[in-house]
């Protein structure tokens, strides 16, 4: 076997052992547990205080997955965010290294960048055409002979830690807060290189208000709300409170299990074929979540702080296999698209919503997280670690 197929196998003998597990907790009616409840103040959810260090030891600190490698298609090809009140500039190089840089002139802070996308030879500055090459070196001055004396070499575009692995550009957002990228994905590898995020092509790229970011993200991580919220979107086939659950460092995979389960319980286990029966949730610590990977279809999720405490920012990326040739594909695309902005939008944050709305109120001083809601127990936790700076 050559190494693809060793992978394959791999893989598919992976999905095997998930599909085993499902199919044990749905004959059992039980799902992957806690040991025990845990509760949490809601002063975690509501201090302003708390929220500035959170998110400066968790959001600013640690490496995030900013972007998709698809993003930056070819040598030249260039992605500007604005993340967090920080502009971002990712570039890919014509060797085809990508970096992050602040998106800001050395001369006096234009976006050096200001469309969202694009292509480019080098790098002119919309105010007065300072120029910088793919690198972020400065390279010219637009009237040098009469701007003065300055030294080049130390005006170069501010660059951010980067790093691109497993079809994802990783970045930290403040200068010098270096990381070594193999250590902090760690064992999550192998369940990432299997969604194989480079192949996919972006279909849509929306971004969606909502409340605070722990009242976003706690509907990220289980499946006690998929039949209740979610009966006629994500839900509609979906078997409530079944979830299996496994860590890796800080991040974690899901899996939710579909109805269609019922039908294979009973037939030999030579003739099963995982795909259509269970739900892979990768979710990369803090803000990042591949999921919904349904047939031709993904859903990549990334959730911001807002500026204040009870504010959030969620990409939604839609990935599709191919790019729809037909009519009928755009319109499954489009479909798949719609369904999953539907749920999240006018479901899960309108709840989020009223949770934050009642927040203020009192009416809870702690929130409980059962046994059945292991990964908000595990991600809650590791917030409180990274925010003790451990
Ligand atoms: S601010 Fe960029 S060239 Fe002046
Ligand atoms: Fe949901």
């Amino acid at each position: 076997m050559n190494s693809t197929a060793v992978a394959a196998a791999q893989e598919s003998s992976e999905s095997m052992a998930l599909l085993r597990r499902a199919v044990e907790r749905f004959r059992t009616r039980s799902t992957d547990q806690a040991p025990a409840p845990m509760q949490l103040e809601v002063s975690a959810y509501t201090d302003p205080e708390r929220f500035a260090r959170e998110v400066d030891a968790i959001f600013m600190r640690l490496p995030l997955g900013l972007a998709l490698s698809l993003e930056l298609p070819g040598p030249g090809s260039y992605r500007t965010l604005n993340v967090m009140s920080t502009p971002v500039l990712l570039v890919r190089d014509r060797d085809g290294v990508v970096r992050a840089f602040l998106n800001a002139c050395r001369h006096r802070g234009a976006l050096v960048c200001e469309q969202a996308r694009g292509k480019a030879e080098r790098l002119v500055c919309p105010y007065h055409a300072w120029q910088y090459d793919l690198q972020g070196r400065l390279t010219g001055l637009y009237g040098e002979s009469t701007f003065g004396d300055i030294d080049k070499s130390r005006n170069g575009l501010v660059a951010l830690p980067c790093a691109e692995r497993l079809g994802i550009v990783w970045v930290a957002l403040r200068p010098g807060n270096d990381f070594e990228i193999d250590e902090w994905i760690g064992p999550f590898a192998e369940p990432l290189a299997s969604l194989r995020l480079e192949d996919w092509e972006l279909f849509e790229q929306r971004d969606i208000a909502g409340p605070n970011w722990k009242v976003v993200w706690d509907g990220y991580l289980e499946a006690y709300h998929h039949n209740t919220v979610h009966p006629q979107t994500v839900g509609r086939y979906t078997i409530g409170n079944l979830l299996l659950h496994d860590t890796y460092g800080p991040h974690q995979r899901i899996v939710f299990a579909r109805r269609s389960l019922a039908e294979i319980v009973d037939q030999p286990e030579d003739s099963w074929d995982p795909a259509p029966h269970i739900r892979q949730i990768h979710s990369v610590f803090p803000n990042l979540s591949i999921s919904g990977v349904v047939g031709d279809h993904c859903l990549v999720s990334q959730v911001f702080p807002g500026p204040r405490v009870d504010q959030t920012t969620t990409r939604q990326t839609v990935l599709v296999a191919r790019e729809p040739g037909t009519d009928e594909e755009r319109a499954a695309s489009q479909a798949f698209s719609d369904l999953v902005l539907r749920a999240v939008r006018d479901e899960d944050y309108r709840i989020g919503a009223g949770i934050q709305s009642a927040l203020a109120a009192g009416a809870n001083r702690e929130f409980t997280f059962g046994r059945n809601e292991p990964a908000l127990q595990h991600y809650h936790r590791t917030v409180a670690r990274f925010a003790a700076g451990s």
